[in-house]
């Protein structure tokens, strides 16, 4: 069994990526250091994979916790990394948070792995490197245009800091926007705080937890006034990680970097996504039209032919398995 280090992996996409790549014959070896998870995460991961998986408990910025990893586990043929920053907003009011942690930690993985002799990496990047898009979908070759936050940009420096490193191959997956939750029920999305993203909003105020949703903005010029976004079930996106660790192993990579958009293809609004959840579990949304966010793009979604092509990996799960599988994730917390 390979040892594949998974950095952040007690965290949203980090936690149903480790049960794919056990489901798939590795072994998950999670470095997390709990700043934005819990680790019960840990007790759902073990239900579903019928033991504990092995975890560190550090910090992606310490040089010393991977020669301790190393040294305890074996080699490592590849590193999932997931472990960074990705609020947008709080990333505008703390910059350097986010480069210090998304660059920084970046910086001492790589260093780490050229120690180790570790050549491989799947990283996470983000379709916000698109920013506001010319047109839509995104393809890959869609221009990098510049970055609307610090979080954008942490994200634009990681992939060019990747192309830039000779000896090290990378599977870069620029997701789209990630929602849902494994339909057990067992691990799912559970930010610390007051979430910022539409969807633990959304389910934390049907479940009155909060407060009745803002919507941020009704006067795009979209057919409803609010803004596209591609969701992609995050049992979807942990089956890219998969494809792209396999591609890295077996070889058939092309070239040393090598990007794809990973998304579902189709486009939803705000209150499509609100009308949906209605649909599928029943409950009535309270909201509210806000003012816009700053930041914000208005409509964005993927051209994921490219992950099909050549990745042979699609998105399988729609709009509504991804709303129910959240609620259900949502209703099973405490
Ligand atoms: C943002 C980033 C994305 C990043 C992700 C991680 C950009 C352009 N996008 O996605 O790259 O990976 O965060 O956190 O930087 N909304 C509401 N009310 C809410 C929350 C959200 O109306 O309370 C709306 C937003 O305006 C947006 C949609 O819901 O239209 C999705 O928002 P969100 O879940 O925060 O994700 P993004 O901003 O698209």
């Amino acid at each position: 069994m390979k040892n594949i280090l998974v950095t952040g992996g007690l965290g949203f996409i980090g936690s149903h990526t480790v049960l794919s790549l056990h489901e798939a014959g590795f072994n998950p070896i999670i470095l997390d250091n709990l700043s934005n998870t819990n680790i019960g995460v840990l007790d759902g991961l073990e239900k579903l994979m019928g033991k504990r998986p092995v975890f560190f408990l550090g910090d992606v910025n310490d040089p010393a916790v991977y020669g301790e990893i190393v040294s305890k586990t074996g080699s490592i043929a590849a590193v999932i990394h997931f472990a960074a920053f990705k609020a947008v907003g709080e990333s505008v009011q703390q910059p350097l948070k986010y480069y210090r942690n998304n660059v920084g930690g970046l910086i001492s993985l790589l260093e780490a792995m050229k120690k180790e002799g570790i050549a491989n990496v799947v990283f996470s990047s983000s379709c916000t490197v698109y920013g506001e898009p010319d047109a839509v979908p995104v393809s890959e070759s869609s221009p990098v245009k510049p970055a609307a936050s610090p979080y954008g940009a942490t994200k634009q420096m990681g992939e060019t800091i990747l192309q830039d490193c000779a000896d090290i191959h990378t599977q870069c997956l620029r997701y789209f926007n990630p929602i849902g939750a494994h339909p057990s029920g067992l691990i799912g999305e559970l930010p610390l705080g007051v979430p910022s993203n539409l969807i633990p909003y959304l389910t934390q105020s049907v479940a009155g937890l909060r407060p009745p949703l803002t919507v941020h903005g009704g006067d795009y010029p979209t057919p409803d006034g609010t803004c596209i976004r591609d969701y992609i079930h995050v049992c979807d996106l942990a089956e890219a990680h998969l494809a792209a660790l396999n591609r890295l192993l077996d070889g058939s990579q092309n070239g040393r970097f090598e990007v794809f958009n990973i998304g579902t293809g189709h486009g939803n609004s705000v209150l499509e996504v609100l009308q949906a959840f209605q649909a599928v579990t029943g409950m009535v949304p309270a909201y509210e039209i806000g003012p816009r966010r700053a930041g914000d793009v208005v409509a964005v979604w993927a051209d994921a032919s490219k992950a099909t092509n050549q990745l042979g990996w699609k998105a399988k799960r729609g709009l509504s398995e991804m709303l129910r599988d959240a609620w259900n994730w949502q209703q099973k917390q405490a």
